[in-house]
């Protein structure tokens, strides 16, 4: 990904459908596995519990919330990696149970107070968008749910085992206040076995906010 910082949407959309069209599959398929141990024993309570995946990307967390039991709507600002989560869904079965949408989240939030889990893996996006993003997930979170927001911790670039996005990165304060008002809320670095830029085995950090409302 190079350094130039998008202008806006469509421009952020241009270049997330740029890197999703350059593969088959720019991601390994698998699910976070983030998403995994922060949800050990997050379990649906019903056949109705809403999960909302943000920037869900190609689907991966988005399918296996699903065959978890949650009823998910997964969201994208990139038309090119929907279409390929929509076609995972279908071929895995699972399009009953996961709505996948192309959605800018800046400009359409995500209705409030809907969602038993609200989850987001890696989704950077630009600093004029931060409040409105983040701020419309938070609300998102019915009364007793769970908002888990994961990031790429800024200390990442630094270590060389990320390369600078060209998209905002958050302080450790600055996500927890996105959860202005939660209780149980924890927000902590925590490391992630990576391969860093020469091949050999790294540790990256991951910025993990995880609270109920
Ligand atoms: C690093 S990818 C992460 C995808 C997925 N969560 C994962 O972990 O594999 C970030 C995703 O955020 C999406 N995104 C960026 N800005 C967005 C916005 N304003 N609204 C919705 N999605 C957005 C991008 O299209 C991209 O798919």
């Amino acid at each position: 990904m190079g350094h130039d910082r998008p202008a806006d949407s469509s421009e952020v959309a241009a270049l997330w459908n740029a890197r999703y069209g350059s593969r088959d599959q720019p991601w390994n398929g698998a699910v976070n596995a983030r998403l995994v141990s922060e949800l050990d024993g997050l379990a649906p309570h019903d056949k109705a519990s809403a999960a909302l995946d943000a920037g869900c990307g190609e689907g991966c967390d988005s399918l296996w919330l699903a065959e978890q039991g949650w009823q998910v709507f997964g969201v994208d600002l990139s038309s090119v990696a929907i279409d390929r989560a929509r076609d995972a869904a279908h071929e895995r079965g699972l399009g009953a149970r996961v709505r996948l949408e192309q959605r800018d989240l800046s400009t359409t939030p995500p209705p409030e107070a809907e969602f038993d889990l609200v989850t987001a893996h890696y989704l950077h996006v630009l600093p004029d968008h931060r409040d409105a993003i983040y701020g419309g997930l938070a609300r998102a979170v019915r009364l007793g749910g769970t908002l888990l927001l994961v990031l790429h911790d800024a200390s990442n670039i630094d270590a060389g085992v990320a390369h600078p996005p060209p998209f905002t990165m958050l302080t450790r304060d600055e996500l927890a206040a996105v959860a202005h008002g939660f209780r149980e809320l924890s927000c902590e670095q925590k490391p992630r076995a990576v391969l860093g830029r020469d091949g050999s085995p790294a540790t990256a950090y991951d910025l993990v906010l995880r609270a109920v409302r």
